[in-house]
């Protein structure tokens, strides 16, 4: 159970102490905390969670994440009390405002790097993780995903975020995903449960897996 999710009627807030407001998000003071809206329109772990997803419980585990962009779903993993977040990105232009989150959270670690090719990442040798999550709009995902599952997670639950137009937009996203789920099982990793993300992100599903 993440003691720092909290549900208020059907919103999603994480909570934390320094009021962080990131990328325009609602911030509410409470006694001696602040709840941070966490919508599911910005970011694909809270819509899964709308969807069904049980999020495992965050709190002193390492997680690897695999886009972070400018840290939006990041700042909320933060709230959640991980002991480290490693937030991989390729684009240095993202990883500037995504540096100046991790000067303001000590569980932030960023890494300018293609997620595609971590193994030459020395830093993360002999590293594994309580949490993976993917969110990388590439062709060739299901296989990055693959690959950074075996190299770094650790026995429980990791998720990737599919999307579908990104691998093949001449097919549906139906097929897209059958295709994906083959690639999956041929890896021998095991599905543990498929979301659809509609209605807060379209041609995306959630998947996620157990090793
Ligand atoms: C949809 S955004 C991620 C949003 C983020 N997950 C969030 O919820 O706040 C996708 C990100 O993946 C990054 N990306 C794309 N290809 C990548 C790669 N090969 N390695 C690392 N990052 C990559 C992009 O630069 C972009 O910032």
């Amino acid at each position: 159970m993440n003691l720092n999710l909290v549900y208020i009627k059907d919103k999603l807030y994480t909570k934390c102490k320094d009021g962080l407001k990131w990328y325009g998000e609602q911030v509410i003071k409470q006694d001696n905390y602040y709840l941070r809206e966490w919508s599911p329109f910005s970011s694909k772990i809270s819509a899964a969670i709308k969807k069904g997803f049980v999020l495992p419980d965050l709190q002193n585990k390492e997680i690897l994440y695999l886009g972070a962009s400018t840290g939006t779903t990041v700042s909320h993993l933060s709230d959640l009390q991980a002991k480290a977040i490693i937030g991989v990105d390729i684009s240095s232009f993202t990883m500037l405002p995504f540096l100046e989150l991790s000067q303001k959270r000590d569980n932030i670690f960023p890494l300018l790097f293609d997620a595609g090719h971590l193994e030459d990442c020395l830093l993360l040798h002999t590293v594994k993780f309580d949490f993976v999550f993917q969110d990388i709009a590439q062709k060739n995902m299901v296989e990055t995903f693959i690959d950074n599952i075996k190299l770094f997670a650790k026995p429980g639950i990791h998720a990737i975020a599919l999307k579908t137009n990104s691998i093949d937009t001449t097919k549906t996203p139906k097929q897209v995903l059958d295709l994906s789920l083959r690639k999956l099982q041929d890896a021998k990793i095991k599905v543990d449960k498929i979301i659809d993300l509609n209605p807060f992100e379209k041609n995306h599903y959630f998947i996620v897996v157990r090793i």
